[in-house]
Parts: C-alpha cells; sequence; structure tokens
C-alpha cells in the first residue's frame, strides 16, 4: 500500500514551507493532515512526510508515537479521549469514564485538554466538549451517529 498526499494537501504543504523556518517544523502539520486525509498513519505516510519535511523517517514515526491524538493504525471504532488530569479529576471524570467504558468507543486516557474551567472534558476528533454530565455525553454522542 502506497501513500500520496491529497493535491489540496500538497498545496498546503507548499503554503506551509514559506511560513516555517526549516522543512521539518512541517512534521506536525503532515502528522494532521495524514490523520484528516486518511483517518491514520501508516508507514508509508509517514515515509512521503518525511521526504516532504527533510527529516528521518524514524524522527517522523516517534512525534507520530508521542501525541496520543495520532492513530497509527485503521480504527474500526470512534475514538473519544477523556482528560484525567486534576481538575477533570475532581468534577467527576471517573463517572464520565465508568459510563464511556460500557459503550462501543475507542477510550483514551488524556492528560490535560486545555480546558480545565469547564471540567470535566472529553475530546472526540478535534472539538472538546465539556462540563459533561452522563446524561450530557449521552446526548452528545447520539447527535454525532
Ligand atoms: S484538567 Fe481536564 S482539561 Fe485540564
Amino acid at each position: 500500500m502506497s501513500f500520496t498526499f491529497s493535491n489540496e494537501n500538497l498545496l498546503k504543504i507548499e503554503a506551509l514551507k514559506k511560513r516555517y523556518p526549516s522543512p521539518k517544523a512541517l512534521t506536525l502539520p503532515c502528522l494532521w493532515m495524514v490523520e484528516y486525509q486518511e483517518g491514520y498513519i501508516s508507514m508509508d505516510a509517514i515515509e512521503e512526510i518525511a521526504i516532504h519535511t527533510d527529516t528521518p523517517p524514524m524522527e517522523v514515526y516517534r512525534v507520530a508515537t508521542f501525541y496520543t491524538m495520532f492513530h497509527l493504525e485503521p480504527q474500526d471504532k470512534r475514538t473519544v479521549q477523556v482528560c484525567k488530569t486534576l481538575s477533570c479529576k475532581l468534577c467527576g471524570s471517573d463517572e464520565i469514564l465508568a459510563h464511556l467504558n460500557k459503550k462501543d468507543l475507542n477510550i483514551v486516557h488524556a492528560e490535560c485538554l486545555g480546558s480545565c474551567g469547564t471540567a470535566p472534558v472529553m475530546q472526540i476528533d478535534d472539538v472538546n466538549y465539556e462540563n459533561l454530565t452522563i446524561e450530557n455525553v449521552d446526548e452528545i454522542l447520539k447527535a454525532l451517529k
């Protein structure tokens, strides 16, 4: 299997190259482009990113594996990241997690999602959902189907 960036993403890469000090700085934007284009980041995509960023493939791989939001395998279930850091934990993330674990979802325990003042928080497809309760979690999931 091979990977190629879409024409739209190739144009974005060329535009971004003018804004960043070095091609290597494009690693994260390229990983996001692949994640949105394919739904996961294959080894072929990592090699393609390495070419565009003039970075060794292993270095791109290390970046991809460092961040929990990147998927390295095709996903058969919706991924829900649930914050388990202090503010969310104090505001009930354990109950939210227990509730979500009963559902057919890929649950990821995330560190702070940057919205501590509206804890507890979960993130689905790059969108934060805040002030969670058992009831509104069910409403959110139902609206996403
Ligand atoms: S502690 Fe959960 S968003 Fe910051």
